[in-house]
């Protein structure tokens, strides 16, 4: 299966239709429809059937399309993923499971797919699933989680709910007041190496500031900065500004065009494992890193200035 882009992940609640049929027609990569904690508790059973519908009658070409079940230990999970499954499974990419704490959490639900996926005749193994940490227990298990399923394809942070686990005096998940650095740093980078061990994709998780699109692109800024492959959006002013920070600039793009050219043609034709590139020195390791802009930048549509189009494409 193609890598699925995640650069904006969109964040709509299931209760309410309009917004889901506004969100079908965004630039968002994925949308995720949620069940959870923008719903209210009241319209939770009635906004199953809302996602239903919405999922088998917009148009979401191009679009990753999730929907977020309540947390595994809730009353509402199963008949969740129940209703979600059967009314709408041949439109539903993943599933996101949040307030993970455990391998176990994931498995009920890749089980649960299972049985889905057999008795409804859906191809077994197609429903995805993104996980959420959010919560102290959540990111001492990070490593089992991102090893707990097949399906899984995101590790995706929860800023929100692991600011009130953690208990951090912060009400806005704004993260550097009276602290000299990113409060998030350690999350950030520990859910990124579980997720990189497991070859999954990194998700990071919502700013809520919505009018502050600076202090937005700041805090993509820096999950990007870390690998990550994309971040919540909340609001349609979020949308561009993270599929521009989650891009490759045309410039790192070319440059790593370049870089495989060059080293094919060392490697290959001389046969040679080091080699100069104008000031740098490039071996197998600068290869690598080129080669995850060039895919990077590829699967965002982008496309190398004429002059610096490798011969032939990377392998
Ligand atoms: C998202 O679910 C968060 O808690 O930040
Ligand atoms: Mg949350």
């Amino acid at each position: 299966m193609p890598i699925r882009l995640r650069r904006s992940v969109l964040a709509v609640p299931g209760s309410n239709p309009r917004m889901m049929e506004k969100a079908a027609a965004s630039e968002a990569d994925e949308v995720f429809l949620d069940l959870e904690d923008a719903c209210a508790p009241l319209e939770k059973p009635a906004a199953r059937g809302k996602v239903v519908e919405a999922l088998t009658t917009h148009d979401w070409a191009g679009k990753t399309r999730v929907v977020r079940i309540n947390q595994v230990t809730s009353r509402f999970a199963f008949d969740d993923l129940r209703e979600v499954v059967s009314g709408a499974g041949p439109s539903l990419d993943c599933i996101m499971v949040p307030k993970v704490r455990n391998a176990g959490d994931v498995a009920f639900v890749d089980r649960a797919l299972l049985q889905l996926e057999q008795s409804l005749g859906l191809p077994v193994g197609g429903i995805g699933i993104e996980a959420q940490i959010e919560d102290a227990m959540g990111l001492m298990n990070s490593d089992e989680i991102a090893f707990a399923s097949e399906r899984l394809e995101t590790l995706t942070y929860g800023p929100a709910d692991f600011s009130a686990s953690m208990q951090l005096p912060s009400l806005t998940v704004a993260n550097t007041r009276n602290y000299p650095g990113d409060i998030f740093h350690y999350v950030l980078f520990r859910l990124a190496v579980s997720a990189r061990a497991a070859g999954i994709q990194v998700i990071d998780g919502p700013y809520l500031l919505i009018r502050d699109i600076d202090g937005f692109r700041e805090a993509a800024g820096r999950a990007a900065a870390l690998g990550y492959d994309g971040k919540w959006v909340l609001h349609p002013g979020q949308i561009g500004p993270a599929n521009e920070v989650f891009t490759p600039s045309q410039a790192d793009f070319d440059k790593s065009a370049r870089i495989l050219d060059a080293y094919r043609e060392a490697t290959e034709v001389d046969r040679r494992g080091a080699v100069m590139l104008g000031d740098e020195m490039i071996d197998e390791a600068s290869r690598k890193m080129a080669e995850q802009f060039y895919s990077r930048g590829l699967a965002a549509g982008l496309s190398p200035s004429p002059s610096d189009a490798p011969d032939a494409a990377p392998a």
